[in-house]
């Protein structure tokens, strides 16, 4: 279809933007905190860790201050389990609990409607020296911290997102680093780690509907459509393989309650199906979300597997880079898109088509929870020229028009990312904020802050409610 349309965007859509706790934070040990998984990891030596990230943690008042000005009406932020529960689970830090309160009533002292994501790659490092998502305990764990999260925070907070990126983190559960000396969990165990988090979800989701009457939740997943390579009927069925095992298979389950049969029968096949207990399916159909929240940042183009060794190493790389499996499909380049310099590639037709995909498949309003590009920013006289990101968020949210045009039902648009976090690969010299924070990788500064010129694109955008796109 091609709209000569006048929709705009709905009345209060959530212009937003995104961080993480580890990302921005630092002060990863402060204030009763303890380590978290992410935190152990060990970084490139020319990279910059998480241990101060962009000061966040005492200077988040000038920060959301610098939100309001850009005029967000909503701010996605993610809480760190281990300022709230630093041993995993028992006595509560009351200073990580302050901590999240006061960043709740600094959004809404300035209007902006708070978004939270309970975890976001950072489970309590003793709970992962403890056997971490290869226990059953660490189900039990997730739904003590959601409780003492919804007790505190219920009343003050609409909208909640439960893990970020699962599928990132199952799929490829090197791209976000290992702790020092770690080895990475076979696929056997990754995708019993898998079954453990969709069943603390699922039972998270549930007790959500009790304890917040008026809030909504939703699984936060790195989707994204794909291309077949060709017609050729094999690429097709490749291309079809890897949705289902890549997205589908973690998405179907907080919603239809059962796993991707395509899906679980690849799973079944290669031996790495999980173990599900008498009662588990049941749990899972409890989850009910609200609406789907998507980070989307590329596509992929999927060609039919050669069934040799050449099909996992056609493209290594990072979440977005992707991986092929022999007999199962194999990555291909496609000619029609650009990439960032980091090779992921910018596809914003393919977020419309991403957008229609999922709502044609599960129904549910969507939140976009990330979406940017990574950059190595330059700062010159007191000023960034970002045009590229604008370009990329222009052409984006252009294309997210007409997805709504195409009848899909959008909560809002929360970019990666509000202000400059620490890249889980490169450090400070891939950037993605709309505020730059004055640090090299090791050289700390001031750390002073600086809007970009996309951050006054952007609230341009927001005070016309996207009119001009
Ligand atoms: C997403 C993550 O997958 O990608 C973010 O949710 C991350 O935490 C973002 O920062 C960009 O990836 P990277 O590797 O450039 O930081």
């Amino acid at each position: 279809m091609i709209y000569n349309t006048k929709t705009n965007f709905p009345e209060n859509f959530l212009w937003g933007a995104s961080t993480s706790a580890y990302q921005v934070e630092g002060a990863v040990l402060e204030d009763g905190k303890s380590p978290s998984i992410i935190d152990m990891y060990e970084h490139p030596k020319d990279t910059a860790g998480f241990r101060i990230a962009s000061d966040y943690y005492h200077r988040y008042k000038e920060d959301i201050q610098w939100f309001a000005k850009m005029g967000l009406k909503a701010y996605r932020f993610s809480i760190a389990w281990t300022r709230i529960l630093p041993e995993g689970t028992g006595k509560i830090n009351q200073p990580g609990v302050d901590y999240y309160k006061n960043i709740i009533a600094e959004c809404r002292k300035y209007k902006i409607e708070p978004v939270v994501t309970m975890y976001h790659f950072d489970l309590p490092y003793c709970l992962e020296e403890q056997g971490g998502w290869n226990k059953r305990e660490t189900v039990d764990a997730f739904v003590e911290y959601a409780r003492v999260l919804f007790e505190i925070y219920g009343r003050e907070v609409t909208y909640w997102l439960t893990i970020n990126e699962q599928n990132t983190m199952i799929l490829h559960p090197g791209a976000i680093g290992l702790p020092k000396g770690g080895t990475l969990p076979t696929k056997k165990e990754l995708y019993q780690q898998n079954h453990h988090m969709m069943l603390a979800q699922a039972r998270v989701m549930k007790l959500f509907h009790k304890m917040v009457r008026n809030g909504k939740i939703g699984p936060a997943l790195n989707l994204t459509a794909m291309y077949p390579a060709s017609c050729r009927p094999e690429d097709a069925i490749a291309a079809h393989n890897w949705v289902s095992i890549r997205c589908w298979n973690f998405a179907d389950v907080p919603v239809f309650g059962t796993y991707h049969p395509l899906a679980f029968s690849y799973m079944k096949d290669r031996g790495i199906a999980p173990e599900i207990l008498p009662g588990d399916m049941e749990i899972l159909k409890d989850a009910d979300p609200d609406f789907i929240a998507m980070n989307y940042y590329s596509t992929a183009t999927i060609g039919a597997s050669r069934n040799d060794s050449s099909d996992v190493a056609a493209r290594a790389g990072d979440q977005q880079i992707m991986l092929g499996e022999q007999g199962v499909y194999r990555p291909e380049e496609n000619p029609y898109v650009d990439k960032t310099k980091y090779g992921w590639v910018i596809d914003p037709v393919g977020f419309r088509y991403t957008l229609r995909k999922v709502y044609e498949r599960y129904h549910l309003p969507i939140l976009v929870t990330e979406n940017g590009i990574g950059a190595p920013d330059i700062l010159e006289d007191g000023k960034i020229h970002d045009d590229y990101r604008i370009d990329f968020l222009k052409k984006h949210l252009i294309q997210m028009k007409l997805a709504i045009a195409d009848g899909v039902e959008m909560i809002g648009y929360c970019p990666w990312a509000a202000i400059d976090v620490v890249s889980t690969h490169q450090g400070y010299k891939k950037r993605y904020g709309f505020i730059y924070v004055d640090r090299e990788e090791f050289d700390l500064k001031e750390m002073k802050r600086y809007p970009k010129d996309s951050f006054f694109w952007y609230q341009k955008v927001i005070a016309e409610n996207g009119k001009s796109l």
